[in-house]
């Protein structure tokens, strides 16, 4: 009962806050840059930005388009769920949904990266679906809270390595990564309820987590989309670990708590994993190492 009500704050906190930074994508747009593709083809150099850069735009484009699929994975998840939690896909998939859209529209009316291919890689991706790891509603949860807040620090180093390119994309980027603050909050604040409810969850935790990669990490040419993108913004094992893997431990205070037995081991190969993505961290640096390494080494999320 009391986990429930929990949730519903959760959710009407949400609400709130979410319509206090209410935004449409129609007022960012540099609407003033559009010209048809057919008057003037598109071709290399027309855009804004660089060639890297480029990549991770349309990387973060390439996996918010995935949305039929996570809402779809989440509504089963949840349907047996507190009616908070179905409520609030609800809403997130409004919110996600102005992602994709805002980044396709920015990309074409800016001429970055090639139009023509882009369209392909979206039905490709789109094609290819994506499946949530049939785990328990409480393990996507965990999984969605590492996600938000790696998509919020992705796109927060993104918008600044873009600040000079393109203003106009660094305020789209910052304002798509408020959205991801918000959700990752919810799913974060809803896990802590849930461990509260319920302590030996904690065990879940352990084993999700070193199981994490990013959503669309089977699009093409993954890997060296994230190579790319730590080499150019910043965002790679260091930045996952230090801001994201790390912080949301924390906030569950997964090492101090008293575990029970069964959920020891689980956290002791956390705690390998964590020492890894550190040694990995320390040896590179953000520079030279790709992200993958953190998000697609391992097996597939439990979402
Ligand atoms: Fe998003
Ligand atoms: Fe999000």
């Amino acid at each position: 009962m009391k986990l429930s009500a929990t949730l519903d704050d959760l959710y009407q906190r949400h609400l709130t806050q979410t319509q206090r930074g209410n935004w449409s994508y129609q007022s960012l747009l540099p609407w003033e840059r559009g010209k048809s593709f057919k008057t003037l083809p598109w071709a290399e150099g027309q855009g804004s930005l660089t060639p890297e850069l480029t990549v991770a735009v349309e990387t973060a484009f390439l996996t918010e388009i995935n949305l039929p699929w996570f809402t779809a994975g989440l509504k089963a998840l949840f349907e047996t769920g507190p009616l908070a939690l179905k409520e609030f896909v609800k809403v997130w998939t409004a919110e996600e949904d102005q992602h994709s859209r805002i980044l396709d529209v920015y990309l074409a009316l800016s001429r970055n990266g090639d139009p023509d291919r882009r369209a392909m890689l979206r039905k490709q991706v789109l094609t290819d679906g994506y499946e949530i790891d049939g785990n328990g509603g409480f393990a996507v949860m965990v999984y969605t809270t590492l996600q938000e807040l790696a998509t919020r620090v992705f796109y927060q180093h993104v918008a600044k390595a873009v600040d000079v390119l393109d203003p106009v994309l660094a305020l789209i980027l910052r304002t798509i990564a408020k959205d991801e603050t918000l959700h990752f909050a919810f799913y974060r604040d809803a896990v802590r309820a849930y461990l509260d409810d319920d302590p030996t969850r904690i065990a879940m935790v352990c084993e999700v987590v070193p199981r994490f990669r990013m959503p669309g990490s089977e699009m093409p040419d993954f890997p060296s989309r994230m190579r790319i993108i730590a080499q150019n913004s910043g965002y790679g094992v260091g930045a996952y670990l230090n801001a994201v893997m790390d912080p949301v431990l924390r906030s569950w205070d997964v090492w101090e708590r008293d575990v029970p037995t069964a959920a020891l081991a689980p956290r002791q190969a956390l705690l390998a994993h964590r020492a890894r993505l550190g040694r990995i961290a320390d040896r590179v640096g953000e520079k030279e190492h790709p992200a993958q390494t953190a998000m697609s080494s391992t097996s597939r999320p439990s979402r």
